[in-house]
């Protein structure tokens, strides 16, 4: 069977890494299946506070699906049956939105069914810093809980960089760049970004 399965109404399962990615043609409005987080593994939790840290050396080489897919639930993947997350809200109310800021286009991720919907089309990574990927933590403006629940999105992300060592920073400078072409509800904002990067020689 070819290794891209085609599911309908748009939505692919793809095994590829990124770099595939272009081929498939993906337009803005187009959904890609993740494939499964891995919950296993990775080093105790104490040796990865112990590892947390900013690197401002980011690489720009393509992630692979699963690492993408790693790092998405870590920052706001759906952890139990009933639909909360791997983050806390304030009566769980999710007033979070998660992008990722990748070669081919910026895409939203969409937890609940462990996908991405591409929003914006092209590579907007060097408005940026051209890391690998740039996630961006949008919340409403006006809530007062929103920068906590960031926060803790971006606390998960340096935790599982540390694991794996990924180098990342957390940025607040360009973070709202694309904020006029993003899909944002009215009231919304990128509050922060945190920038991923392969490892530099
Ligand atoms: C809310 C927030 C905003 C930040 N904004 C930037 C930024 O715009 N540019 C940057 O280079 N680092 C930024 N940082 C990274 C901090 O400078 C960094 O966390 C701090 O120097 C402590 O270093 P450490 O993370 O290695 O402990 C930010 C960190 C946080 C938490």
């Amino acid at each position: 069977m070819d290794r891209r399965t085609f599911l309908g109404a748009g939505v692919v399962a793809v095994a590829a890494t990124l770099l595939d990615q272009p081929k498939i043609a993906q337009a803005a409005g187009q959904e890609i299946s993740l494939p499964a987080p891995d919950m296993k593994g990775g080093l105790p939790l104490m040796e990865c506070l112990k590892k947390r840290q900013t690197n401002r050396r980011l690489g720009s080489e393509d992630l692979t699906l699963p690492e993408l897919s790693n790092l998405l639930w870590a920052a706001y993947g759906v952890n139990r049956s009933d639909g909360r997350h791997v983050i806390p809200t304030a009566r769980n109310q999710q007033k979070v939105m998660l992008f990722a800021v990748l070669g081919d286009g910026v895409w939203k991720y969409l937890p609940e069914k462990n996908s991405i919907a591409k929003v914006l089309d092209g590579d907007r990574r060097s408005d940026f810093d051209g890391s690998s990927l740039i996630l961006l933590f949008a919340a409403p403006i006006n809530d007062q809980f929103g920068g906590m629940h960031v926060g803790s999105m971006y606390q998960n992300v340096g935790l599982y960089c540390a694991s794996k060592d990924y180098p990342n920073c957390v940025k607040h400078t360009r973070s709202d760049i694309l904020d006029k072409v993003l899909p944002l509800p009215s009231g919304w904002k990128v509050l922060i970004s945190q920038s991923i990067g392969s490892q530099v020689k």
